[in-house]
């Protein structure tokens, strides 16, 4: 397996459970985006599944699809591969990949695609070879789902906390900030906490580049591709389903 620099190597612990929030949020407009992709003319891919909330979504929305689940973070991985692991999870749909999206063997044809929170992991020439990808493997009629989280454009996120919630006796607080890093990139920081009793039990520190988009940029960007990109679902959830352009011979 080609080596892919693992963003969550000290933080994957965390990752499913401080990422509830948002799905419960937007899991619902998720799920109605998905509605509308076919899935049943090839699998469907989650890039990035991360646990497998986006996983849970394409199982229950789109029942006949086979589901490929991308993963390389060997940690988040293993919540996923458990939870694939069980019939009444996965039901047998659910194939499990470790590689990074760009080096994953997938099959030519594919029934969707949903991105979920994990776009800004990509730079911009590694988004031109999803794009690519799409182009080429997309079954006629089907789509990808892809969301943009913000900052859309560089900018300084003064430190807020994220997340927070308890389990047992214990309380998990996650920070999060950014600073620009360049003209397309910033620099997120997170902070993860735990406490028992109201004292600090431990805390780990993780810095990780994330590559920023409009999605005038991703319009444009999706175009040059033969993709149209459109807006889909609340403002605030950034959903953006790609679909061929007309005129696209695929
Ligand atoms: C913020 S988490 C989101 C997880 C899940 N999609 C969700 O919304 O709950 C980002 C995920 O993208 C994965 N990721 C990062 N770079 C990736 C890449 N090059 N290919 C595939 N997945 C990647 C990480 O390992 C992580 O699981």
């Amino acid at each position: 397996m080609p080596a892919h620099h693992d963003d969550y190597a000290r933080s994957a612990e965390f990752i499913d459970v401080m990422i509830a929030g948002w799905w419960e949020a937007f899991g619902a407009h998720v799920a109605e985006a998905v509605a509308s992709m076919k899935g049943a003319e090839g699998p469907v891919v989650d890039v990035g599944a991360g646990g497998g909330p986006g996983t849970r979504v394409l199982l229950d929305t789109l029942p006949e699809a086979e589901v490929i689940a991308v993963e390389p973070s060997p940690a988040l991985r293993a919540v996923l591969l458990s939870r694939a692991a069980d019939p009444f999870w996965g039901g047998g749909r659910v194939t499990v990949h470790g590689e990074d999206l760009l080096s994953a063997r997938l099959p030519e044809r594919l029934g969707g695609l949903l991105a979920m929170n994990v776009l800004g992991h990509f730079t911009p020439h590694q988004r031109a070879r999803i794009w690519t990808m799409l182009a080429d493997r997309l079954a006629p009629g089907s789509a990808a789902l892809v969301n943009l989280l913000p900052p859309h454009e560089p900018a300084t996120i003064e430190r807020v906390v994220m997340s927070e919630l308890t389990v047992g006796r214990r309380d998990y607080k996650g920070w999060s900030a950014a600073v620009p890093t360049g003209p397309e990139s910033v620099r997120w920081s997170m902070t993860y906490e735990v406490h028992e009793a109201g004292e600090p039990v431990w805390s780990t520190d993780v810095d990780y580049d994330w590559w920023c988009l409009t999605g005038e940029g991703l319009r444009a960007e999706a175009a040059r591709h033969g993709l149209e990109a459109a807006p889909t679902g609340p403002d605030e959830a950034g959903l953006f389903l790609l679909r061929h352009g007309a005129g696209a011979g695929a």
